[in-house]
């Protein structure tokens, strides 16, 4: 992304502005726990919605442990929970939410509908019993976890719930470039996301272009690889870290932002996440881009999910 481009969709706003669009970027956060300076900035997706283009990832996150870290990643700023029914946490996610105290209109969840569930009927059923589960009324955005099963009948039901405005908006994950084109050829709605795996180590050039061409927003799970190929000790993240006095963790993310993608790191721990929020005042230079693009080893660094 140009400089420019970046100053204008990633511009943060003064503390006054708080929760109101300014020239259309809203921005998301919260005073208490964090400074300002890192509110989260939104992008406006292709509906017309706007999302915050950080947020909090729950895979592996279960029970006790899911409730506090949402309500702990509210606390801190915040604004997008990421969730799936397949997580099998989407009511310790929900109770998360409500212990934090946070009005639902501040918030951005997102759920998914699992491959078990793919047609029609089964996604209308599917999407009702994460609502119960996360105890709310909509969803801002759910999408079909995999490219699996009845494909069109569960994007027809997702249409549907959508057009009853029972949902903000739909998207997919884990869609190839193939698979999203077969997709856009018979949606009456278009995706506004597609969710997946995305990191130094696998920086997936060409689903980025093809999102791009789309406008379709690229969101990256797993920002982190989940903490694999030893992504957190790598000595060439070090050394950019290094040079503008940030972690590793916080380079990866600003690669990300700096990339136009939505990332949605986990984390149990209260410091980590206020630490993943603090991305928004340094800027990667384009010799940091240069060096960050030969990472990439376009390979996935979860096969066994493959
Ligand atoms: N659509 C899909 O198919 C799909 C698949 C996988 C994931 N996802 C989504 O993407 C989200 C994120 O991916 P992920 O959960 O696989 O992993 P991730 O966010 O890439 O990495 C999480 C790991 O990073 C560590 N970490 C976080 N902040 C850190 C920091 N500042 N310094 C050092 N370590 C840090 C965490 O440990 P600590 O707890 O110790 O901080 C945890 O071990 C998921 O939670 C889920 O919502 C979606």
């Amino acid at each position: 992304m140009k400089r420019r481009d970046f100053l204008r969709t990633g511009a943060v706003v003064a503390a006054s502005a708080l929760f109101l669009p300014l020239s259309g970027t809203k921005v998301f956060g919260a005073l208490s726990g964090i400074q300002a300076k890192n509110l989260i900035p939104a992008v406006k997706l292709n509906n017309g919605i706007q999302m915050p283009r950080l947020g909090f990832g729950t895979n592996t996150l279960n029970g006790d442990i899911a409730e506090r870290s949402v309500a702990d990643a509210i606390s801190v700023g915040y604004r997008l929970i990421d969730t799936a029914h397949i997580y099998g946490n989407e009511e310790a996610v929900g109770a998360g939410i409500k212990k934090s105290g946070i009005n639902r209109e501040e918030l951005f969840v997102t759920s998914k509908l699992w491959v078990d569930d793919a047609g029609f009927e089964s996604t209308k059923k599917a999407y009702q019993t994460t609502l119960n589960k996360l105890g709310l009324e909509y969803l801002n955005l759910y999408l079909i976890h995999r490219p699996r099963g009845d494909v069109k009948g569960s994007w027809k039901a997702m249409e549907e719930l959508y057009e009853a405005g029972k949902i903000r908006a739909i998207g997919v994950s884990n869609f190839d470039p193939d698979q999203l084109a077969e997709l856009m050829a018979y949606a009456k709605i278009k995706p506004v996301i597609n969710q997946i795996e995305t990191h130094v180590f696998l920086q997936e050039n060409k689903s980025y272009e093809a999102l791009m061409k789309t406008g379709v927003q690229m969101e990256a799970w797993s920002p982190f690889a989940a903490g694999r190929n030893e992504i957190f000790s790598n000595p060439t993240l070090a050394s950019i870290g290094k040079k503008h006095n940030k972690s590793i963790a916080q380079v990866c993310l600003r690669w990300h932002f700096q990339r136009g993608v939505v990332a949605i790191p986990r984390s149990t721990k209260k410091a980590h996440m206020m630490e993943n929020l603090v991305i928004f005042d340094f800027e990667l230079d384009s010799s940091d881009m240069q060096t960050i693009a030969t990472l990439d080893l376009n390979k996935t660094q979860f096969p066994e999910w493959g």
